[in-house]
């Protein structure tokens, strides 16, 4: 296994070398269709106002500004720089109330952390696959600490082969059964093997919700 610093820095490279592509593909889809039980589950929600969400692996924003446009409190977190940067041009100008945009690192999160804010719903959409095992562990402890009692986390967990540049790493179901039993959540997988938004031969994706109090 490569040391944790190697193989996040050549992600994220990966990301900053193919940045406008990148932006162009996600911002290509819409939100509500990538996920669509999330976004079914977060228009129930009756006071976004008093809800924080952390979208964390935000890339250029698609998800946090659909979610700040819904009237949810929106962090939106990611490692790449180019990313953020496109966030804050996209939050020039906008009526809605915008996001709050950090570029920092997992697992550690220093930055959002620092902000000693708590969050009602962790969005990890098509993010956790960019981290090892060790690194996801570490992760769960820090994303335990960053949420209120009543939580909502929703990752989408991507299956199949690697895309050429970028490490990906299979996250198995049973991992968030386990961090669910520990952090006190009931656990439900919302989507098994849905296609590739993408069309990418041979991927999939499972999708994972954990409730506490929720
Ligand atoms: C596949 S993209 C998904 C972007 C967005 N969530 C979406 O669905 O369009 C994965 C994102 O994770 C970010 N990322 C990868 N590793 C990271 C790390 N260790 N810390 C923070 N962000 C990371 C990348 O910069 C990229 O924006």
């Amino acid at each position: 296994m490569k040391s944790e610093s190697t193989y996040i820095t050549e992600n994220l490279d990966a990301y900053e070398q193919g940045a406008d592509g990148f932006i162009a593909q996600y911002e290509s889809c819409d939100a509500a269709e990538f996920a669509p039980r999330f976004y079914a589950d977060m228009t129930a929600c009756l006071n976004p106002g008093d809800l924080d969400v952390l979208d964390l692996g935000c890339g250029p924003g698609r998800d946090s500004f659909c979610l700040a446009d819904a009237g949810f409190h929106v962090v939106g977190v990611d490692g790449s720089q180019s990313f953020i940067s496109r966030a804050h041009r996209q939050s020039e100008g906008r009526i809605s109330p915008n996001p709050v945009f950090l570029c920092d690192l997992a697992p550690e999160l220093i930055k959002t952390r620092a902000l000693s804010r708590n969050f009602d719903i962790i969005f990890l959409n098509a993010f956790l696959f960019h981290l090892n095992e060790m690194d996801r562990y570490v992760l769960y402890d820090v994303l335990s600490g960053l949420m209120k009692n009543r939580a909502y986390l929703y990752a989408t967990l991507r299956r199949g082969p690697d895309c050429l540049g970028r490490n990906m790493f299979d996250v198995p179901i049973e991992e968030m059964e386990s961090f669910a039993i520990k952090g006190g959540f009931q656990i439900e997988v919302a989507e098994r093997g849905m296609s590739d938004f993408f069309g990418r031969e041979g991927v999939s994706w499972d999708h994972v919700i954990l409730r506490r109090e929720w």
